[in-house]
This record gives structure tokens, C-alpha cells and sequence, in this order.
């Protein structure tokens, strides 16, 4: 296993449009070793996704998880997931602000819209197709990487910076504001 480097905001890698995986490369040792390395550097800092990009390999793979000590604000218990090549499509109109932040973007938290409900079609790890459904905090953790995969981050997708905050003003002044 390794903890790889965090590609931050500024690197050119971030604003790619990510490579599908080739299929039938899913299960060579390059693919799985990447998959293993994400997971790894994603538990390693304590994020609760992690994009392939973010490790500066611009293919289309994420890793999500919450559990335990990882959980922070208020996540729910989210078994790991990994997703190829996915396609999300959003299932209901309705959107929904939450608090975001990202491994890219250390220690800044904003207020995000996104999709309450999507569907999402991908490969596994062991290159089958998956189907599935998420609400609220998955799908929102869903979004939140798919967006890596196009070159966008959680700053492009708020509606106004006025929520803007650093970690620690954030746990100061915004904790359960917003309930
Ligand atoms: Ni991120």
C-alpha cells in the first residue's frame, strides 16, 4: 500500500477531464493497486471520498467511505464504495445546500447545492456494471467526486461565496447554523 501526494487547487490535473478506464484493464495490477492506493490515501487524511485526480492519475475512478473516526460532521455510517467510469443522473428536482469541503482545498468548508436524489451507473473493482441509488449525504459525496472526474470542484458548484469559511471560523461561527 501507499499514501500517495494530494494533488491541491492550482494543479492543472484538478481541471482535466478524466480518462475512462479501459474495461478490461479494471482487474490488471495497476488498476487495483491505484483503487487500493485511493482507499489508503483517502482513510490516511481522513476524507470521506477521494478522487483519482486528486492523486494526480487523471482516470475515472472514485473511492467514497465514511466510518467511525472518518465521520465527520454528522456523516452517516457509509460502507466503502468504488465507482468506474461512472454516470450519475439526477432521479427528482429537488436540491439541497449542505457544508462541503475537500482534500484539495484544505480547510475551506461552503455551502454547496446538489442533487437530493441520483442514480448512478458504474463498474466495481472487479469490473462488473452497478447500479444505484443515493440520497442526501451519499449522493451528495457522489456528486462531490463525479465533479473531480470533470474538472470541477465544490467552489464552481456554490451559488455565492458569502458561506465561504475556513476550518476553524466555520467550527466557530457556522457549526448548526444552518438547522
Ligand atoms: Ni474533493
Amino acid at each position: 500500500m501507499s499514501i500517495l501526494k494530494v494533488a491541491k487547487l492550482g494543479h492543472p490535473v484538478l481541471r482535466e477531464m478524466a480518462k475512462p478506464v479501459v474495461v478490461d484493464q479494471i482487474l490488471s495490477s495497476n488498476i487495483q493497486r491505484l483503487i487500493q492506493d485511493l482507499v489508503d490515501t483517502m482513510r490516511e487524511y481522513g476524507g470521506v471520498g477521494l478522487a483519482a485526480p486528486q492523486v494526480h492519475e487523471s482516470l475515472q475512478i472514485f473511492t467514497v467511505e465514511a466510518l467511525g473516526s472518518s465521520r465527520a460532521d454528522k456523516a452517516p455510517e457509509t460502507p466503502l464504495l468504488v465507482l468506474i467510469n461512472p454516470v450519475l443522473t439526477s432521479v427528482s428536482d429537488k436540491v439541497v445546500e449542505d457544508w462541503e469541503g475537500c482534500l484539495s482545498i484544505p480547510d475551506l468548508r461552503g455551502l454547496v447545492p446538489r442533487h437530493q436524489d441520483i442514480s448512478v451507473q458504474a463498474y466495481d473493482p472487479r469490473g462488473k456494471i452497478v447500479n444505484l441509488t443515493a440520497s442526501g449525504f451519499l449522493a451528495r459525496v457522489i456528486q462531490h467526486e463525479h465533479d473531480h472526474l470533470i474538472g470541477k470542484v465544490f467552489l464552481d458548484r456554490m451559488r455565492t461565496f458569502e458561506s465561504l469559511a475556513f476550518l476553524n471560523e466555520f467550527n466557530r461561527y457556522w457549526q448548526g447554523n444552518e438547522e
